[in-house]
């Protein structure tokens, strides 16, 4: 796992298109290029690559974090790589000085629910019908504690 830098954007990009694929009632979920090489410029903002085939977007802004996408591609899926990206994400959040991890999850979407709910999310919130396939999101927040932070 390696800190992504915005020469990795089309690497990132790849990945994110592959487990993305374009589907005709959400077209344009995969980010381009750019997207990523923007959203790495930006202040807080940082990304972890899996060259395997996984990445994690994630920002901090006072003590507070985010995650902006994670994305594994099919073919690298269930060896624990979503898992990995998580934890080194909480870990970076934490020594940039989050006390608190949040993102936002279809509640359709069972893969991330499960990866998320195992690895001490909790639920505290719904957007109802907030993605284009008309699910709802669920707003989820895990602590980040000191340990986490050492871990890193
Ligand atoms: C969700 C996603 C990131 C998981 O990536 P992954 O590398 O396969 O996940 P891991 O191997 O680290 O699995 C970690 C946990 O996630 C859950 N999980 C992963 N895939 C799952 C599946 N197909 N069904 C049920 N649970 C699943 C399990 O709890 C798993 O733990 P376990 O292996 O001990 O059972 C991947 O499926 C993906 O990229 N999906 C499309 C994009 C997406 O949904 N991103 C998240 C948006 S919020």
């Amino acid at each position: 796992m390696i800190l992504a830098a915005p020469a990795h954007a089309p690497a990132l990009a790849a990945i994110h298109a592959a487990a993305y694929p374009p589907h005709e009632e959400h077209p344009g979920e995969a980010w381009p290029a750019a997207a990523f090489a923007a959203q790495l410029a930006s202040p807080g903002s940082f990304g972890l690559i899996e060259l395997a085939g996984g990445l994690i977007l994630a920002r901090v802004a006072a003590d507070e974090a985010e995650i902006l996408t994670l994305a594994v591609a099919p073919a690298a899926r269930r060896r624990g790589l979503a898992r990995g990206l998580l934890e080194g994400a909480v870990a970076l959040a934490g020594m940039r000085g989050a006390a608190a991890m949040y993102l936002e999850v279809s509640e359709v979407n069972t893969a991330a629910r499960s990866l998320y709910e195992t690895s001490a999310f909790l639920a505290i919130g719904r957007r109802r019908r907030y993605y284009p396939d008309g699910s709802d999101a669920l707003l989820m927040r895990r602590n980040i504690t000191c340990a986490a932070t050492a871990a890193g």
